[in-house]
C-alpha cells in the first residue's frame, strides 16, 4: 500500500542542512519512506493514496531527546523563590530542588503520572515532535523508578511517537541513603538497573555528574555497569560546574554529553574523538538565568554534533515547546536556524542512537514527518510559540491533532 505525498518542498536534513528539494514528492509504503524526489522525476505506479500538501515545507518529525516528563507536582513556589535571589544549589541543598519533586512523584500513583505526564507530552507532539526521550530519575528507588518507567512505557502505547526511555536512578540522593553516596551507586548498580533492564523497562542510563549530585568516580563505576548490560550511555554534565564529566562520557563512548556550559577545550577534544553529541538545553540555561555559555565556537570548530532539547522538567526547564527552544538555540546560542532544526533532527537521532532510522528523510528511513504551512524551513525557529498550523504523519499515518 503506497501514498503519495505531492505539492510541497523537503528539508531532507541530510548532512545537517536543509538539503532541500523544491517541488517535491514522497512515497510512503507502510511505515517508511519508500521513495523521496522532485515531483518530475516521480516514477510511475500505482498509489493507494494521494496527499496533497498544498506547497507546505515537509522537515523530519522532530525529536526532543532529553527529556524529564514524568514527574509528581511542580515547582512554581521554588521558581518565586529564585526570583527573590535564592540560588538553584542553595534551594537544592535545603531539601528543595529535585528531592521535592522525588517526594511528590513518590506520593502519586501510576495513573497519576501517566495523566500528567500525557498532558505535557502532548503539548510536544502538537508542536511537531515524533520521537522523545524520557528519564526517570524522580523515583530513586526500586519500586519508583519502576513505576516512572512504566508509565514511559505507557506513554509509547497510548501516544503516536517514538518514546525512548533513560534510566536516570543515579539522579540525585535519595534520603535513605544520605551521606552515603558510593552505597547508593551500588545499589543502582548491583539491584536496579540490572533488575528494570531484565524487565525490559531501559533504553539507556543516564546519570547527574555534578558537585551537588554524583562525582565522576561514581559515574565511572555505573558506566561500567551500564557496559557490562550493554546499555546505551548518556550523562548530565558540566551544568554548574566543570567536572570532566563529558570527557568521561566521552572515554566511554556515550551517545551524548548534555548541558556542557563549563565545558573546557579538553572535553570538546574528547567528545570530537569518540563521536558523543553534545546536546544543548537553552530553556534550562534561560530558565536559571546561566550567564556562563557552552563553549559554541570550539564546539563547532572541533566538528562535534550539536543537539538540542527541551530538558522539559519541574526545576530548570518547564518547556512546553520544542519550537521555542530552537528559537532560545538562535537567540541564546547563536545556532542559524539550519543548525537548530539539525539539532532536534539529525543530531537529536544520533544522540539517541537511531541515526539509522529517524533524523533525516531518506529512501528507507521511517515515514515521521511534518508538513509545515510555512513559506522557509527558517519560520520554524523563528516564530515564538503559538501553534504553527502543520500536518503531523508518523510511521506514514496522519495523525489528527
Ligand atoms: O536537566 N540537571 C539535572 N536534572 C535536570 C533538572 C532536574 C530538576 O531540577 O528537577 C536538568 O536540568
Ligand atoms: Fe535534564
Amino acid at each position: 500500500m503506497k501514498k503519495l505525498w505531492k505539492n510541497c518542498h523537503i528539508a531532507t536534513m541530510q548532512n545537517g542542512q536543509y538539503s532541500s528539494i523544491e517541488h517535491a514528492a514522497m512515497v510512503t509504503s507502510g511505515q517508511h519512506i519508500h521513495w523521496i524526489g522532485t515531483f518530475e522525476d516521480l516514477p510511475a505506479d500505482a498509489y493507494s493514496e494521494t496527499i496533497d500538501l498544498n506547497g507546505a515545507w515537509v522537515t523530519p518529525g522532530l525529536i526532543d531527546c532529553h527529556t524529564h516528563s514524568v514527574f509528581g507536582g511542580n515547582r512554581s513556589v521554588e521558581f518565586e523563590k529564585r526570583l527573590q535571589g535564592v540560588s538553584y544549589a542553595e534551594i537544592a541543598a535545603s531539601g528543595g530542588g529535585i528531592a521535592s519533586t522525588v517526594r511528590a512523584t513518590r506520593e502519586a500513583s501510576e495513573q497519576e503520572l501517566l495523566a500528567s505526564a500525557l498532558k505535557r507530552v502532548r503539548c510536544l507532539l502538537k508542536d511537531g515532535v515524533t520521537t522523545i526521550e524520557i528519564k526517570s530519575g524522580y523515583g530513586l528507588d526500586y519500586v519508583n523508578e519502576r513505576k516512572m518507567l512504566r508509565v514511559i512505557r505507557q506513554i509509547a502505547e497510548t501516544l503516536p511517537m517514538t518514546v525512548r526511555s533513560t534510566c536516570l536512578a543515579a539522579h540525585a540522593l535519595p534520603p535513605e541513603y544520605k551521606d552515603q553516596s558510593d552505597a547508593y551507586i551500588e545499589h543502582i548498580c548491583n539491584e536496579m538497573l540490572p533488575k528494570l533492564h531484565q524487565e525490559g523497562l531501559v533504553d539507556a542510563v543516564d546519570a547527574f555528574c555534578e558537585y551537588l549530585a554524583f562525582s565522576p568516580a561514581q559515574v565511572e563505576r555505573l558506566f561500567k555497569t551500564a557496559q557490562s548490560l550493554n546499555l546505551p550511555i548518556k550523562l548530565h554534565a558540566e551544568q554548574l560546574s566543570s567536572l570532566g564529566g563529558s570527557s568521561l562520557a566521552a572515554r566511554y563512548q556515550a551517545l551524548s554529553a548534555d548541558h556542557l556550559e563549563f565545558m573546557t577545550e579538553d572535553d570538546v577534544k574528547a567528545m570530537a574523538a569518540a563521536g558523543t553529541v553534545a546536546v544543548l538545553l537553552p530553556g534550562a540555561f534561560y530558565f536559571l538565568r546561566e550567564t556562563k555559555y557552552p563553549p559554541l565556537e570550539s564546539l563547532h570548530q572541533h566538528g562535534v554534533r550539536i543537539a538540542l532539547s527541551s530538558d522539559l522538567n519541574p526545576g530548570t526547564s518547564p518547556a512546553l515547546s520544542l519550537r521555542l527552544m530552537m528559537n532560545m538555540g538562535s537567540t541564546l546560542f547563536r545556532l542559524t536556524p539550519e543548525q537548530t532544526l539539525a539539532g532536534v533532527t539529525t543530531h537529536a537521532a544520533y544522540a539517541l542512537g537511531l541515526q539509522e532510522t529517524h533524523g533525516t528523510l531518506e529512501t528507507g528511513k521511517v515515514a515521521d514527518f511534518i508538513a509545515w504551512d510555512i513559506e522557509h524551513p527558517s519560520e520554524i525557529v523563528y516564530w515564538l510559540g503559538g501553534d504553527l498550523p502543520k500536518r503531523i504523519i508518523q510511521h506514514g499515518n496522519e495523525i489528527s491533532i
